[in-house]
């Protein structure tokens, strides 16, 4: 199996477009069976219900949490981030019945001089582990363009101890090392944090919230 980790920030972006060309036409079909944490992780996310908050879906896919954000949040206005044309495509369709409490956006989220202390809250779902090998400079960006006192979420892979399933997601841009969570842990101030088995545990994901540290 060819290990397919991107090397290099052009060329993750560019694998993230042509893999997507494809994988965006079955992605809601197949991965709600492997795809864990990402529902159930709102319920730990401190803001009121009723809140006017700005929020940025980084690696939207087909938009799939952003229309739970828009139903969780009816007061929030969402952006909708992806590199992918085609999985921005397939959030298209499923965000329409949200008006303009929905942004959708076709850029790469990356490190900028920029701090827009823009967002309330900054959502990654299963993006992290495949921006390889530039998820560090994400969650820098992430800490600049939260406001203070705002909250990262995050849902994603965190490691497996089946060696096989490892190779397979690596060739599929996926990095299960464990490396997000300390990370995070250290970056950002933990709210919640917990990490589940997939399948008997052939992996596992984890489900982090928390909160810019200079708040
Ligand atoms: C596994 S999908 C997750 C989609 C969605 N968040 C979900 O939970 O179903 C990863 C998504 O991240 C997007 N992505 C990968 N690298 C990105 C980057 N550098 N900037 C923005 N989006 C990116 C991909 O195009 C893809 O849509």
């Amino acid at each position: 199996m060819k290990d397919r980790l991107s090397t290099n920030k052009d060329a993750q972006q560019a694998d993230m477009k042509n893999y997507y060309k494809v994988q965006a036409k079955i992605y809601d079909l197949t991965r709600w069976l492997f795809l864990f944490g990402r529902f159930s992780v709102w319920k730990h996310v401190p803001f009121d219900r009723q809140a006017a908050i700005s929020i940025l879906d980084v690696g939207c896919g087909t938009g799939v949490n952003s229309a739970k954000m828009a139903r969780l949040f009816p007061n929030a206005h969402i952006t909708a981030l992806d590199v992918s044309e085609d999985m921005l495509a397939q959030a298209a369709k499923r965000l329409k019945p949200f008006g303009d409490k929905v942004s959708l956006v076709h850029q790469p989220y990356e490190k900028n001089p920029a701090h827009s202390e823009r967002y309330d809250l900054i959502h990654f779902s299963y993006a992290l582990t495949m921006i390889n090998p530039q998820w560090q400079d994400l969650l820098e960006q992430a800490q600049a363009d939260l406001k203070p006192g705002g909250v990262i979420v995050v849902a994603d892979f965190h490691d497996t101890p089946v060696r096989y399933y490892k190779k397979f997601m690596r060739a599929n841009h996926v990095r299960l090392d464990g490396h997000l969570l300390p990370v995070l842990k250290q970056m950002f101030r933990p709210v919640f944090h917990r990490v589940g088995k997939g399948y008997l545990g052939v992996w596992e994901y984890f489900q982090f919230v928390g909160q810019r540290l200079d708040a």
